[in-house]
């Protein structure tokens, strides 16, 4: 295996889906906390017209209480310090920081929380690498301004950032502004925080909020470089290759069309600095207008990216003409099965070579240092009667992942970085479940709200430490 030797191996999750202590610290509510558990919550996701009103006789809420990280980070921070974790992914939940999100002066409670975890994780030689905003936006933002939308959130988060990178201006070097951005177009709710008015709306409002979104990251770049000296700040792409379904041309180009809005679109604006002219066509043929101020485009131009990160799931199958009954089941990005591929329990197909592939497309359309943040399987776990946990589908699913990056390495790809998703047992984003695990350590909760809040330690993690420590060669 071929990875470099500073290779950052590590592990990544988010704020709002593993801290709760949802209204401590000064904390305001962001759009996480009204996300109810369950099938409920993909319905939201993708529907027209969510309220954001918290039902509590009709629902419950994982999220408040996630995995307690609040309070239990310095237990957790050692366990992945024990497997070896050069760096942690995470997020800051901005409305701990800004309650609201509109305030003047932010909250020392909220800004004196993550100066602890940076110091812990200093502490065992961890490097935080702080996801700006992952699914997390105030909810005071989401109802006041109609969340992304709304031109006002550019302001709004500078401030955030301003204040973020100035406090930890000693303590974090590496930084993703908006987590999956590209996501936004099939689920405007997490990214841009807001339902969209009507089907019919959906595409103008999304390009609308992405606007402002590049506009915020692009001075989020400039910032840090002017604050931080030497640090590096990344865009965040949920990035899935799109295959035509067979060799009809027609499918091929079908295939290369979707695959340039969801993955080319957002990283051309954040890497090369441009909207794509292939854009142009697209937005014409959808109505969509965007409204673009003076020195927005300057802006861009001069806050690209240092480096690029992606999440990694799945592939994507396209053809043209596509049946009902032909619709991948699991597949939140859409396409077709594709026949070549099992899937796991909630039907996301797995794709090593998918991977490869990803890195290869990406690496070559832009030749910038690449981390992969995200990736990983969601699955059942059982805890046996001498209690340990032996996720072997797990270990398979991530070697064969990790033999995709190495191989991706020894074609040319300068891959700095793998961070594997929910490396602790934590909410799922997509369905609000505990069951969904995707951990090397397991944490005793449940969807029906029991549980000890136990860590354990499960197979993978032991076969995660010996990866770690043999820079992926002990796979
Ligand atoms: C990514 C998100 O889309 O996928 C994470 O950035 C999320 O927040 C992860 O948890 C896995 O998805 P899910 O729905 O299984 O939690």
């Amino acid at each position: 295996m071929t990875f470099p030797k500073n290779f950052l191996w590590g592990g990544a999750t988010a704020a709002n889906q593993l801290e709760g202590a949802y209204l401590e610290g000064g904390k305001g509510l962001n759009l996480a906390d009204v996300l109810p558990g369950g099938k409920v919550r993909l319905n939201l996701l993708s529907q027209a017209g969510f309220d954001f009103e918290m039902d509590t006789e009709k629902y419950h809420y994982p999220n408040h209480e996630g995995i307690d990280f609040y309070h239990r980070y310095k237990e957790d921070i050692a366990l992945f310090a024990e497997m070896g974790f050069k760096v942690f992914r995470m997020s800051i939940a901005w409305s701990r920081i800004f309650p609201n999100g509109d305030e003047l002066e932010p909250n020392e409670e909220g800004l004196a929380f993550y100066d602890r975890v940076f110091d812990e994780l200093h502490k065992h030689g961890i490097e935080p690498l702080v996801t700006i905003a992952h699914y997390e936006t105030p909810l005071h933002l989401i109802k006041e301004y109609g969340g992304w939308k709304n031109r006002k959130l550019v302001e709004f988060f500078e401030r955030y950032v301003r204040v973020i990178f100035n406090r930890y201006k000693d303590k974090v070097k590496y930084w993703l502004t908006f987590n999956e951005i590209n996501g936004a177009t099939h689920m405007p709710l997490f990214g841009l925080g807001f339902s969209p008015t009507s089907e019919e709306t959906r595409l103008q409002e999304s390009f609308q909020g992405l606007h402002h979104q590049f506009v915020a990251s692009a001075k989020a770049v400039q910032l840090g470089h002017e604050i931080i000296p030497g640090s590096q700040i990344g865009c965040m792409l949920i990035y899935a290759p799109v295959y035509a379904f067979d060799s009809n041309p027609e499918n091929v180009l079908y295939a290369q069309q979707e695959a340039r809005i969801f993955n080319n679109f957002c990283g051309d604006v954040h890497v090369r600095g441009e909207y794509p002219s292939f854009i142009n066509r697209y937005f014409k043929e959808n109505g969509i207008e965007l409204n673009i101020q003076d020195g927005d485009l300057e802006l861009i131009k001069e806050g690209t990216v240092d480096f690029i990160s992606l999440s990694y799931y799945m592939s994507r199958t396209e053809k043209k003409n596509k049946t009902p009954e032909e619709i991948g089941e699991g597949n939140l990005i859409g396409g077709v099965k594709n026949p070549y591929l099992k899937a796991s329990d909630w039907g996301w197909e797995i794709d090593p070579v998918g991977l490869r592939i990803a890195l290869n497309e990406l690496y070559g359309r832009y030749q910038k240092p690449l981390m992969v943040v995200e990736n990983g399987l969601g699955a059942y776990d059982k805890v046996e009667e001498d209690g340990s946990i032996n996720d072997d589908y797990r270990i398979e699913y991530l070697r064969d992942h990790i033999k995709a990056m190495s191989e991706a390495i020894e074609d040319g790809v300068d891959l700095i970085g793998y961070t594997s998703w929910g490396c602790i047992d934590l909410v799922s984003a997509s369905s609000g479940q505990y069951a969904k695990r995707y951990g090397y350590i397991y944490v005793d909760k449940h969807d029906d709200g029991s549980g000890t809040l136990e860590r354990r330690r499960k197979k993978s993690f032991y076969w995660y430490k010996d990866v770690i420590a043999s820079n992926g060669e002990k796979l």
